[in-house]
């Protein structure tokens, strides 16, 4: 049987959201097979992450705060089990909503076990006054790729055509549960360099946005953070982890200006990987987190 998680982020519970994710439910339920549990987040207590870090630290990673996502929580028991989210949630100033941020945060944890790598997602974003539900939901979207997860599909909805939403998301509820049921068998692997290239026809591509993050808004090679040399760079491991990462970076930029953006991915999923390690070692491991990285977080593969 597969387990999909319905969940409600909105603080009203039977409000615009929740008839939304009523509908995506209906949906899901069609695909036989498939139970679906109603989880309204707003009747959990749970709060922000405290960057204690212990769920790195500890294997198994698991976060050590007294609530219900912390420790064998409720809510984290649910988390673990489940073969698919659908997550709605209401705009709250032009993106996702504090409580759903919330959530989201605290399901830190699994980026260390990378138990939850591959599992099917979609998402729900309702607005009903000036909008912007595309960009919640995009933003849902890059949430969704930064946890490495499917992502099946997500619906940006505003009240005035409601309807035609309701429709829309009992078809998204059946696919995520067909795709549920895909994960209740055997979860498949998603490793970044796949990753980076499903995810550029979503409405959160990771490559624009990575190439600017490694080149400090620049897009280019020579002007690049990364090519003038890091200053605060010094350790020696780190600092050939950083050369890695600026070669796969140029070789990254070379490809994208050539309009190879699937090649482009491959390699920038390279230097990204080199250039969180490099930046771990650098700056985190030895004062901050105190061990090394999980070997499930961002492997690196070098095939130079
Ligand atoms: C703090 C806050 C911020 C909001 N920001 C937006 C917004 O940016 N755009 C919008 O269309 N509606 C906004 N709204 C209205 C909600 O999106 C509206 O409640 C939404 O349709 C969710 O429906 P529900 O509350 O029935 O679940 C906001 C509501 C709150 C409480």
């Amino acid at each position: 049987m597969a387990y999909v998680l319905a969940l409600l982020a909105s603080g009203r519970s039977k409000g615009f959201t929740a008839s939304i994710l009523q509908a995506a439910v209906k949906g899901a339920q069609r695909v036989e097979g498939v139970d679906v549990e109603w989880v309204h987040l707003h009747k959990f207590k749970f709060g922000p992450c405290t960057s204690c870090f212990q769920c790195i630290r500890n294997d198994p990673h698991e976060c050590v705060l007294k609530d219900a996502m912390g420790g064998n929580g409720k809510l984290m028991e649910k988390i673990k089990c489940a073969n698919g989210w659908i997550l709605a949630d209401p705009v709250h100033y032009w993106g996702p909503s504090a409580q759903c941020h919330l959530f989201v945060e605290r399901c830190y944890p699994f980026l260390w076990s990378g138990e939850l790598e591959g599992m099917p997602f979609a998402s729900i974003s309702c607005a009903s006054n000036q909008g912007m539900q595309r960009l919640a939901n995009a933003e849902l979207c890059k949430w969704s790729f930064c946890k490495g997860f499917r992502y099946i599909g997500g619906l940006p909805v505003h009240t005035t055509y409601f309807e035609r939403a309701l429709l829309e998301a009992e078809n998204l509820g059946c696919k995520l549960a067909e795709a549920a049921k895909i994960d209740a068998g055997e979860r498949s692997k998603f490793p970044d360099q796949e990753r980076y290239v499903d995810y550029l026809n979503k409405p959160w591509s990771v490559l624009e946005p990575y190439l600017d993050n490694m080149s400090n808004g620049t897009m280019a090679y020579d002007s690049s953070l990364i090519a003038e040399g890091f200053t605060n760079f010094k350790r020696k491991e780190a600092l050939e982890q950083l050369k890695k990462a600026r070669e796969y970076f140029q070789s990254a930029l070379e490809l994208y200006n050539n309009g190879r953006v699937e090649t482009a991915c491959t390699q920038l999923a390279r230097a990204s990987a080199f250039w969180t390690h490099a930046t771990w070692k650098e700056f985190l491991e030895a004062d901050v987190i105190k061990t090394n990285v999980p070997g499930a977080y961002r492997p690196v593969d070098d095939k130079s």
